[in-house]
């Protein structure tokens, strides 16, 4: 079967403030596992104050649909598309949507993609970001 990655960043709506923020991101990531599973979608989403990053790897009709959804999704806003590719091979298979919240405080983590400053998307390319959610997801399994 082919696979395409589409990789995107956008403005997120849901402010870190916010009571309800843990509510917004655990409802994104519930429904998406379960429509995700459904559709042989894998992929990682990466969050911060300010912004959503997200991979979303499968058969590209699925991939296409599920972009449809989330672009018109009012809790973020500007979504920017940087890539939709075929690939050879899923660099997200054991994630249906794997996440990695970031506060600014782990900025650390970012000398990975040479980035110094904290986490700005807009300043990244496509590759760049799949690379950086790949490692980070990457960290996440190797430390269960
Ligand atoms: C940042 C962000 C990421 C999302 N990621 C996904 C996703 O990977 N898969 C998905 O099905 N929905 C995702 N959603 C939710 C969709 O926008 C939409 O609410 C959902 O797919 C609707 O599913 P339903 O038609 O089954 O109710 C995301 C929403 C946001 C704001």
């Amino acid at each position: 079967m082919n696979i395409y990655r589409l990789v995107y960043y956008s403005r997120n709506h849901v402010s870190s403030d916010d009571a309800s923020y843990e509510t917004a991101v655990d409802d994104i990531l519930a429904k998406s596992r379960v429509n995700n599973v459904r559709d042989n979608i894998t992929g990682a989403l990466l969050f911060n104050s300010g912004c959503f990053a997200q991979v979303l790897e499968g058969p590209l009709d699925k991939v296409e649909a599920t972009f449809e959804r989330i672009q018109q999704d009012e809790r973020h806003s500007d979504v920017s598309l940087l890539g939709l590719d075929p690939v050879s091979q899923r660099s997200f298979p054991n994630w249906a949507m794997g996440f990695v919240g970031l506060s600014d405080a782990d900025a650390g983590r970012f000398a990975a993609v040479g980035l110094s400053s904290g986490f700005d998307p807009s300043r990244l390319n496509g590759e760049q970001i799949h690379i950086l959610l790949r490692d980070l997801t990457m960290e996440e399994e190797n430390s269960f």
